[in-house]
């Protein structure tokens, strides 16, 4: 197959938000204990924190990550992950039938974030509570000090304020399993009246409002439109949650999913701006995509599907620990290219979940770490997406498949750095079994050469299902795209069948 790409340095999108390379910790499964946090391992440091992962973290490089839930924050009582770890209560967490010990808390999450070297995004339970438990978190974690909450966290240890810029009001609470669910107007009233209260206590926070839990839900824009009516003026972002799946083996409709990616945040920009218009707001209100990932929530009967699980009560039960092929990477590859497209309005975006919980990097309690075949297309996007997103025009091949009719058989997105004079193309080959000839032309860029091109794709031996297991954590990673080069002002080079490239200019 063939395909065509052209990028015109006059034709740009938006600078690239840093905040697109988010991740997500929920106290879910083993993402915090024994992933991020296991007291005893030998990688442990003093605090517990397991230094095997956070080089991994580090490594893979997300910019924000989004705490404590997730399900689980909306049965939430901060206050009991702050103070000595002896007298925390240990409580029931319904979200996830587990028993919550509550040895790790807002203080060794940011303390742990600050040795990641990533932006706390932290949610309030708007499912169980309301206002007076969200105002007084902000004080207890932003304020200076000389109040009640503030004196609280100085006594907890923390002479200075965490300084929490991005903050969630609750989660999914549009959808029936949540703590708390509520109708539109019921969370639209409540999330406009905590966000007004907690600018009240630091006027420089940023507010993301619920929106839906994916675009089948049944209030699916009514939803946004709703919430948006009320709380406008007080916040400054609307979530999205996206989980995605193959289904009978039909990977070609599996592979087109950022088709129908690309489709969801069009619709929420849509609805977002229609309220905007409606409202006669001068205020843009954009997109925080907090939850999205490949996660088989059906077809899998193992021992870490919920339904199995809940019939005990656990400490840190194994959760959806999926474990991630050639075939998931590629698709996750094309999600990071469908974010990155729409970063004129999808300002912040969260890989979920971080650590073991269908995520990019697993951990063994008491043994070892190692990376998913996820963990490289996010590596790479987030370390060399920088400065402005470039217009991507593509001519391609198509791809006949179930659910999205005909799709380009490759799925692009771009970048170009001006202080650098870098340029970074980021393509999926969606095909299963042709190579695609790949031309780049590159508008306006002048004596640009190749520095790099590698790409993911199925290894030596291995076909679409193969995945880095514990026994063989490297089988797949970034290979050298060979043949790779640049003619007369264009990228030429191959894609094989099956894979997310990477190529670099400059
Ligand atoms: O990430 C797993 C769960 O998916 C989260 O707790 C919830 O918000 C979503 O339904």
């Amino acid at each position: 197959t063939h395909a065509r790409i052209t990028i015109d340095r006059d034709f740009t999108i938006a600078d690239v938000p840093r905040r697109l390379f988010g991740s997500f910790v929920e106290h879910m499964g083993r993402c915090v204990y024994t992933g991020i946090f296991e007291p005893g391992h030998p990688q442990a440091d003093e605090r517990g924190f397991r230094k095997d992962v956070l080089a991994l973290v580090r490594e893979m490089g997300p910019t924000v990550v989004r705490y404590p839930g997730g399900n689980f924050v909306s049965g939430y009582r901060w206050e009991d992950g702050i103070g000595p770890a002896a007298d925390r209560p240990v409580r029931i967490d319904g979200a996830w039938h587990t028993i919550e010990t509550n040895a790790f808390g807002l203080h060794e999450f940011v303390d742990w974030a600050r040795e990641a070297d990533v932006e706390v995004m932290e949610a309030v339970n708007l499912g169980t509570r309301g206002v007076e438990a969200a105002r007084a978190l902000v004080e207890y974690a932003n304020h200076p000090g000389g109040t009640h909450w503030s004196d609280l966290r100085r006594r907890n240890g923390a002479a200075d304020p965490f300084d929490i810029k991005l903050w969630c009001l609750g989660n999914e609470l549009d959808g029936p399993w949540q703590i708390g669910h509520k109708t539109a107007h019921e969370y639209g009233r409540l999330a406009q009246e905590a966000a007004k209260a907690m600018k009240l206590v630091d006027d420089s926070i940023e507010l993301v409002a619920v929106g839906s839990s994916g675009r089948s839900m049944p209030t699916f824009g009514s939803w946004e439109h709703t919430v948006l009516t009320h709380a406008y003026d007080e916040v400054d972002y609307i979530s999205m949650h996206a989980y995605y799946q193959e289904h009978d083996g039909d990977a070609e409709s599996f592979l087109a999913e950022a088709v129908e990616m690309d489709a969801f945040i069009d619709g929420v920009v849509a609805t977002i701006d229609a309220v905007r218009a409606a409202g006669k707001h001068t205020k843009q209100v954009d997109i925080s995509f907090d939850e999205w990932n490949v996660w088989y929530q059906s077809g899998l009967d193992t021992d870490d599907q919920p339904h199995r699980v809940s019939k005990t009560w656990r400490e840190h039960p194994r959760l959806i620990e999926d474990t991630y092929s050639v075939t998931d990477a590629v698709v996750v590859g094309t999600f990071l290219n469908s974010l990155l497209r729409h970063g004129d309005r999808v300002k912040i975006a969260n890989q979920a979940q971080l650590v073991n919980v269908i995520a990019p990097i697993r951990s063994e309690e008491g043994g070892s770490a190692w990376r998913q075949t996820s963990f490289w297309p996010f590596e790479r996007m987030a370390r060399l997406a920088r400065g402005r997103i470039l217009q991507t025009a593509v001519s391609a091949s198509q791809i006949t498949t179930k659910r999205y009719g005909d799709v380009d058989a490759v799925d692009a997105a771009a970048t170009w750095d001006e202080e650098s004079g870098r340029v970074v193309v980021f393509v999926a080959n969606r095909s299963l079994v042709d190579a695609s000839d790949l031309t780049v032309d590159l508008h306006g860029f002048s004596d640009l050469r190749l520095l790099k091109a590698e790409t993911l794709t199925i290894p030596e031996g291995g076909d679409r299902h193969t995945a880095n297991l514990e026994a063989a954590p490297d089988a797949v990673h970034m290979v050298p795209l060979t043949a790779a080069e640049v003619v007369d002002g264009a990228v030429r080079a191959t894609l094989p069948a099956l894979s997310w490239s990477v190529i670099e200019l400059g």
